[in-house]
């Protein structure tokens, strides 16, 4: 059965902007996304935002609706009340362009820092994998940068000076990944720490909480990549080794 529910929708752009109130038409088993569909065919022609899927699988949906970062394609309307007012607001951590769609080239810069993936001199073909390193990345790979876990991070939601030294949880996670790949070769202990920010992670989770394919962020990426650090820095020989130029 269809009801009237009432929309509360951030309108705006870079400049200033306001939460709108609308009162539009929901069917069953329709989702957020699909009532904000709605609203730019009937109300408001010109609200602007970013989808793609509709499948829970691109990323580009990623908002905030009633305050809990959110993909709208897979945010139920039958989780609210009828009479309850849904608001949805834009990514927080992300400058607005207009509506609900932001900047997210905060993440792409990030992506470009890493480090790409270091064989050595080993070629494809000359190692075997065990399925448990196998299965880490696979964790790790199942990410569709919806973005929400670095829009969740207080590290940097409300504090833009951050943003320079934090690559958030969704790239430290990459770093991790590659850290933790027993066919690379490169040491990402020391960038980890001290160009990507992984000291400012004090383990909050909400980044796991908020991912909507479940990856367990911290525990399987940052949490170890947290000890790979310290066994690094209170490692005696490495100490020792730092010491004299050698590692
Ligand atoms: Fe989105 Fe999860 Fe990937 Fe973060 S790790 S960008 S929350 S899918
Ligand atoms: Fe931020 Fe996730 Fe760490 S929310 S503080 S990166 S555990
Ligand atoms: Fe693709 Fe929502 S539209 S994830």
């Amino acid at each position: 059965m269809g009801y009237k529910a009432k929309f509360r929708v951030w309108r705006g752009d870079a400049g200033k902007g306001e939460l709108k109130d609308y009162t539009v038409e929901v069917n069953e088993g329709e989702v957020v996304l699909d009532v904000i569909h709605r609203l730019q065919a009937t109300e408001a022609p010109d609200l602007a935002v970013r989808w793609n899927c509709k499948a829970g699988k691109c990323g580009s949906c990623s908002a905030e609706v009633n305050g809990r970062p959110r993909l709208m394609c897979m945010t139920r309307m039958s989780t609210f009340d009828e009479d309850e007012t849904v608001t949805v607001t834009p990514m927080r951590t992300f400058p607005v362009i207009r509506d609900l769609v932001t900047d997210v080239s905060y993440n792409y810069q990030k992506a470009r820092e890493v480090p790409s993936f270091d064989g050595g001199d080993v070629k494809p073909g000359e190692f075997r994998m065990q399925q448990v390193d196998v299965e880490r990345s696979q964790e790790f790979r199942k990410c569709i940068e919806c973005y929400l876990c670095n829009n969740t991070c207080h590290v940097i939601r409300d504090h833009e000076e951050n943003k320079e030294h934090f690559a958030g949880p969704r790239f430290l996670m990459r770093v991790a990944e590659l850290e933790m790949h027993p066919a690379d070769v490169a040491d990402r202990r020391q960038i980890a720490q001290e160009e990507f920010g992984l000291g400012f992670c004090n383990i909050t989770k909400c980044c796991t909480e908020v991912c909507p394919e479940h990856i367990k962020i911290t525990d399987n990426a940052l949490i170890p990549m947290k000890e790979r650090v310290v066994g690094r820095r209170y490692d005696p020989l490495v100490w020792l080794g730092s010491k004299i130029g050698i590692v």
